[in-house]
């Protein structure tokens, strides 16, 4: 049996228009019709097509209705603590030194190497609910916090229950996050261990759970060529790569991204002209975290006008993860976006919606056009530009289905 159903009662919809860049409609008075699971017409309620109207009814309570927010970056999995390297950066001490006496990412290895693959489940469902929560319908999820072969394949099997459990998540595998005190000093052999040993024998093990590969290219962690054979190895495997790039400093980590014909090129606060237009000509989606920039205390967000002057499909992202961005709040992204990347109210919402979910290869979220599955937030609110405008306000949506 079919099931139609009918969201009746909304002040409106607003959603980003997949077939105009950047393009979004918005409906005062609007009625959302869903066939199994997926929008069927939308439009004023005047206008309703006379077969839905004995269609079940459900009251949308005055609110507006919303495409759910699509995070496309996230380091959802890991073990530990470090809200005391907050403290610590606020004391004077950097990032990168906090890294090189051996805390940042490798303290978090520490813990999450020690977790079970039962209690990454748990940690896992606890941030989902509270992503959930707040109108999150869809993320990414990066492995990365094991850097070894075993912690690595713990936290794909803990994405993989994730999964059976019903959340809505594409997984990427990023052993190459850091160099782990294994291989200290040879960062080539690390490279070339991940690319030729750890990622066929992850894939082959969880066959189908990652949909993607990622590195870290940055000054003193990895190269550009060390992320051209983590991403092509990760090709051959059938792993579309995203990478994270131009994050401290210049690296060429965006041209790369162009080069391979990347989903995503990430962080990108030092990113050149070149690389952007090379990302817009090869149709990498540049992937801005600026709750990253923020909590890392640093001055220059990335440059998202000049991005979208250059062409690109810009997204927005969390970067969720213990280090440099302890955020499960989609709507301090938007709020950032629009303060921080000084772009629009009406381009950050498709930047965490259509542009996010496309990066992802999935045309059927992040709208609310016909042929889009229905995952609708409803917020009540007067108008969507009060989810800014209230900047510390925490709405909190209703979620369908
Ligand atoms: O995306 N840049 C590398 N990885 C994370 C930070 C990870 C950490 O500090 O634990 C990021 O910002
Ligand atoms: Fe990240």
């Amino acid at each position: 049996m079919s099931s139609r159903r009918l969201i009746t009662n909304l002040k409106g919809i607003f959603t980003p228009d997949p077939a105009i860049p950047w393009g979004t409609i918005r409906i005062e008075e609007g009625a959302l019709a869903i066939q199994d699971g997926h929008v069927a017409w939308m439009g004023a309620r005047a206008d309703l097509p006379r077969p839905w109207e004995d269609a079940e009814q459900i009251d949308g309570q005055g609110r507006w209705a919303l495409p759910g927010f699509v995070d496309p970056h996230t380091h959802l999995l890991f073990g530990g603590d470090r809200s005391h390297e907050f403290n610590e950066r606020l004391h004077g001490v950097t990032y990168a030194e906090l890294a090189a006496r051996g805390g940042g990412i490798r303290e978090t290895v520490r813990a999450t190497r020690l977790a079970s693959v039962e209690e990454l489940v748990e940690i896992g469902e606890e941030r989902l609910r509270k992503l959930a929560r707040k109108g999150v319908v869809h993320l990414e999820a990066k492995t990365g916090y094991g850097l070894a072969l075993e912690a690595e394949s713990r936290l794909l099997e803990a994405y993989d229950e994730l999964q059976r459990r019903g959340w809505s998540l594409d997984i990427t595998l990023m052993p190459a996050h850091d160099l782990p005190p294994e291989f200290a000093g040879e960062p080539d052999r690390y490279i070339r261990t991940v690319a030729q040993e750890w990622q066929p024998e992850l894939v082959r093990r969880f066959p189908g759970v990652a949909r993607f590969c990622d590195v870290f290219v940055e000054q003193g962690v990895f190269t550009v060529d060390h992320g051209r054979q983590i991403l092509e190895s990760g090709r051959k495997l059938g792993l579309t790569p995203r990478i994270h790039a131009d994050e401290f400093c210049h690296t060429g980590g965006a041209e790369l991204a162009a080069e391979l014909g990347a989903a995503s090129a990430d962080h990108l606060m030092f990113c050149s002209e070149n690389g952007m237009k090379a990302m817009a000509g090869a149709g990498v989606t540049p992937t801005l975290l600026p709750a990253t920039t923020l909590f890392l205390g640093m001055r220059d967000f990335a440059p998202a006008r000049r991005m979208i002057e250059a062409g690109c499909r810009v997204a927005l992202a969390s970067d969720f993860n213990p280090g440099s961005c302890a955020c499960l709040d989609p709507l301090l992204i938007l709020r950032l976006g629009c303060l921080q990347l000084r772009i629009t109210f009406e381009e950050a919402f498709t930047a965490m919606t259509l542009h996010a979910a496309r990066s992802l290869g999935r045309e059927d979220l992040g709208h609310l056009t016909p042929g889009a599955l229905a995952r609708v937030a409803l917020w009540d609110v007067q108008h969507p530009l009060e989810l800014v405008y209230w900047m510390g306000e925490a709405y909190i949506p209703t979620v369908l289905p």
